[in-house]
């Protein structure tokens, strides 16, 4: 009876005229070991559906992959739907009109009672019109530190920054690389505001980076961020790795002590299969301020002339906003849920402590939040530039960083 059911079922919706199946082609940049498993999370249950995820997986992280789903648009050759952080990177697609007005969708389904915090939502909203979708919160100012890396160097696992900056010493001693980095510049500005977080604090962080005060930037108080910034690139020297997964690679093979980075490198020690808290440990904020920055990634959908496209899109932008897709993909990502209302008892360690500095709301806005994506290349180029020139003084990179801040739009 229940197969009889199911097929008139079936044929009635067929005869409705529903909508027929159709391929989305996603772009993202996930491509480590840990953000693929994430990823397959979402490309597992769109195909749940009538529809196909067709994977545009584009190699080389954010830096790389950006510009090339940017042109594309712009271009005239749109994917069904890309991922980018949400916030202002997005900013000049949805202002020429090119992707897809999501707000019917959010209202119906009432987005605005669900992301958690709502300021996600703020930023994939422009003139009160909603066109992406936030998946997960990616907080950039985590220290992640390997235990085997502190055992063969005879030192406890710190549990802030300023012990770690003290055990390196300890740590060349026994031939491991302190601070892990890699060279893609987005990863020598993500280090920078984590410090400046954590060194600066949260007031100074939010004058610098939020407010674009040029005359805080340039003051004493953020000279000694500078100076702690200017400590830790002198403790990367024989981090000769490009990636961000491949500098934390080097933590959990323990040839690195630790590794400024965001929460998806957790995925990362997940498909290596350490275990938080035994394996390595994760201090947020850098163990001295712990606190979130609210960056995040977000899927948009460009516009496309098919019906069949544009229904598509918009079930993907329910699908992944819903409950069941939030916990399995976050879990595998190491990032947190964009909604409140969700299970996340297999949360592990790191997770566990990112929920509660959510729960208590000790959250900032990123960077990709406040400033252009011009300020932030710039910003970008002058860190990079720093880290690896060490001719460059504290004076001469603080001088220049307050005439990006000066300009900083
Ligand atoms: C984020 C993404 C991370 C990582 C990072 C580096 O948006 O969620 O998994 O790829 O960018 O570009």
């Amino acid at each position: 009876m229940k197969a009889l059911k199911s097929f008139v079922s079936a044929a009635a919706i067929c005869a409705a005229g529903a909508v027929s199946a159709a391929e989305l082609e996603v772009t993202h940049w996930w491509t480590s070991g840990g953000e693929a498993a994430a990823v397959a999370e979402f490309a597992k249950a769109f195909d749940a559906t009538e529809h196909t995820w067709v994977d545009g997986a584009i190699a080389g992280s954010g830096g790389v992959a950006r510009p090339i789903i940017i042109s594309r648009i712009i271009g005239g050759e749109p994917m069904g739907a890309t991922q980018l952080n949400h916030g202002r990177q997005a900013e000049e697609l949805v202002e020429a009109g090119l992707m897809l007005d999501l707000t019917d969708i959010a209202e119906a389904e009432g987005w605005r009672d669900i992301v958690n915090p709502v300021r996600l939502l703020d930023a994939c909203t422009l003139d009160g019109r909603v066109y992406c979708v936030p998946v997960n919160i990616h907080s950039p100012q985590w220290l992640w530190l390997s235990h085997e890396a502190f055992a063969k160097a005879g030192v406890d696992v710190p549990s802030d920054w300023f012990e770690f900056v003290d055990a390196a010493p300890k740590l060349k001693e026994v031939g491991v690389v302190p601070l892990a980095m890699g060279q893609q510049a987005w990863q020598t500005e993500l280090a920078f505001n984590a410090i400046m977080v954590a060194v600066g604090g949260t007031e100074l962080y939010l004058d610098v980076l939020s407010n674009k005060n040029a005359d805080t930037a340039a003051s004493a108080e953020m000279t000694k961020v500078f100076e702690a910034y200017d400590a830790a690139r002198r403790l990367s020297e024989g981090s000769n790795v490009n990636d961000w997964n491949q500098a934390t690679n080097l933590v959990i093979t323990g040839q690195a002590g630790g590794q400024i980075h965001g929460d998806w490198a957790q995925g990362e020690f997940q498909v290596a299969e350490q275990v938080a808290g035994e394996d390595y440990t994760c201090l947020p904020g850098l163990g001295v301020n712990e606190v979130i920055a609210t960056g995040g990634d977000a899927f948009y959908f460009p516009l496309n002339d098919d019906p069949d496209i544009e229904e598509a899109q918009r079930e993907m932008a329910s699908l992944l906003i819903s409950k069941e897709v939030q916990v399995a993909f976050n879990l595998k990502k190491g990032s947190l849920p964009i909604r409140g209302d969700i299970d996340l008892s297999a949360a592990n360690d790191c997770m566990k402590k990112g929920l509660k500095i959510l729960a208590d709301g000790n959250v900032l806005p990123d960077s990709v939040n406040t400033l252009s994506a011009d300020t932030r290349n710039q910003i970008e180029s002058l860190m990079t530039e720093f880290w690896n020139d060490k001719s460059v003084t504290v004076e001469a990179v603080q001088a220049a960083y307050v005439d990006i801040m000066a300009s900083a739009d």
